[in-house]
C-alpha cells in the first residue's frame, strides 16, 4: 500500500506578476498568510507542522494563525493578512459557506487566495486561485466500499452509528455522501444514529456514550469521519464492557499514528487515508503564483485505505 501524491490539472489559473520562482520576491522572501482551522485533531497537528516546517525549508515568510474551529476567527485573521499586504493568503475555510464578502476583499487587494484541505462553497470560484487537498467524497465511499465487503454474505441487519465532523464542513458534508452512497445500494445497512462528534477525541467519546446508552446492544458498525473521534468512541465503547473491533465494527478515516496503534491493538478496523503533509505542494503552489505561473485549479491528493490486517507492516513508513 504506497502512498503518492500527485498532481491533478483540472483547469488553469494564470495569477502573480513575473518574479523569479524562489522563496522572495523582488530580494525580499515571500510573505504567506496562513489562517489555519485549530488544532482539534492529530490530523491537524501533523498539517500545522507540515506547513511550518515546508515553509521554512523553503524560504517562505510565515504568517499563521489558530481560529480555533470558529469561522470568525478565520475570518478575522483573513482581513488582518489583507492589512498586512502579504503576498499570497492561504487557509483551511472551518465550514463551506460564508466566505465570499472577505474573498472579495482579498481579490480587491490583489491578493491571491489558495485553499488548502477543505473546500469552500460559491458561485464565485474566481475568488481562489487553487484547492490542494483530498476528495472526501472519495473517502466516504471508500469506506462505505470496504463495509460492503466485509459484510457480504450477512443477511443483516447491519446498525451503523456514524460520528460525523464538524457541523457544515467540507469533510463532514461529503464523507456523509459518499459513504451513503455506497451503502444505499442494500438495504441491510441501516444508520441508526448519526450526530456531530467535532472531529475531537472529547466529543467522540461523548456522543459515542450516548449512543451505547441509548441503542447498546444493537450498534454493530461504528463509521467515525476521523481517527480521533474513533479513538474518543474506543474508550467509551471499552467502558461499556465492550469489544470495540470485535462487538462493533470499527471505521474511521484519516490514518493517523494514533489509528495505526489502535488497528495493531485490534480495536480499530480501518483507517481510510487522508494525508495532512500538504505543506510541500502549497508552498510551490505559491511560488508558482508569485512567478506568474499557471496553477491547477484542483490539486488532488492520491490517498490509500489501511485494513487493520496490514497495520503492523505498514506502521513504520507512517509520517504522521
Ligand atoms: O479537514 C480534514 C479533517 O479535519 C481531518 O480528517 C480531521 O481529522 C481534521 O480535524
Amino acid at each position: 500500500m504506497k502512498r503518492r501524491t500527485v498532481l491533478v490539472a483540472m483547469a488553469a489559473a494564470p495569477l502573480g506578476a513575473m518574479l523569479p520562482v524562489t522563496g522572495f520576491a523582488q530580494g525580499k522572501p515571500i510573505v504567506l498568510g496562513f489562517a489555519q482551522v485549530g488544532a482539534e485533531s492529530e490530523w491537524r497537528t501533523a498539517n500545522t507542522q507540515s506547513i511550518k516546517s515546508s515553509a521554512k525549508d523553503a524560504g517562505i515568510e510565515l504568517k499563521f494563525s489558530d481560529a480555533q474551529q470558529k469561522q470568525e476567527n478565520q475570518i478575522k485573521a483573513i482581513r488582518s493578512y489583507i492589512a498586512q499586504k502579504v503576498d499570497v493568503i492561504a487557509f483551511s475555510p472551518v465550514v463551506e459557506t460564508g466566505w465570499d464578502t472577505v474573498l472579495v476583499e482579498a481579490k480587491n487587494a490583489k491578493i491571491p487566495v489558495v485553499l488548502t484541505d477543505r473546500a469552500i462553497s460559491s458561485k464565485d470560484d474566481t475568488l481562489y486561485v487553487t484547492f490542494i487537498g483530498s476528495d472526501f467524497t472519495e473517502e466516504g465511499r471508500k469506506a462505505g466500499r470496504w463495509l460492503v465487503e466485509k459484510e457480504k454474505g450477512n443477511p443483516g441487519p447491519v446498525n451503523i452509528v456514524e460520528l460525523q465532523g464538524t457541523v457544515g464542513s467540507a469533510p463532514a458534508i461529503d464523507r456523509k455522501k459518499g459513504f451513503e452512497e455506497i451503502i444505499k445500494s442494500d438495504p441491510k445497512f441501516k444508520i441508526i444514529r448519526s450526530q456531530t462528534g467535532d472531529f475531537t477525541r472529547a466529543k467522540g467519546k461523548e456522543v459515542m456514550e450516548a449512543f451505547l446508552k441509548a441503542d447498546g446492544d444493537k450498534i454493530n458498525v461504528l463509521y467515525a469521519h476521523n481517527d480521533d473521534m474513533a479513538i474518543g468512541a474506543i474508550q467509551a465503547i471499552e467502558e461499556a464492557g465492550k469489544k470495540p473491533g470485535k462487538d462493533i465494527i470499527i471505521i474511521s478515516v484519516d490514518g493517523v499514528k494514533g489509528a495505526f496503534e489502535a488497528m495493531m491493538a485490534g480495536k480499530l478496523n480501518v483507517s481510510v487515508e487522508c494525508s495532512p503533509l500538504l505543506g510541500p505542494q502549497l508552498m510551490a503552489v505559491v511560488k508558482d503564483i508569485k512567478a506568474g505561473k499557471s496553477v491547477p485549479k484542483r490539486i488532488v491528493t492520491q490517498e490509500s485505505i489501511f485494513p487493520m490486517e496490514v497495520a503492523a507492516k505498514e506502521f513504520p513508513n507512517r509520517k504522521y
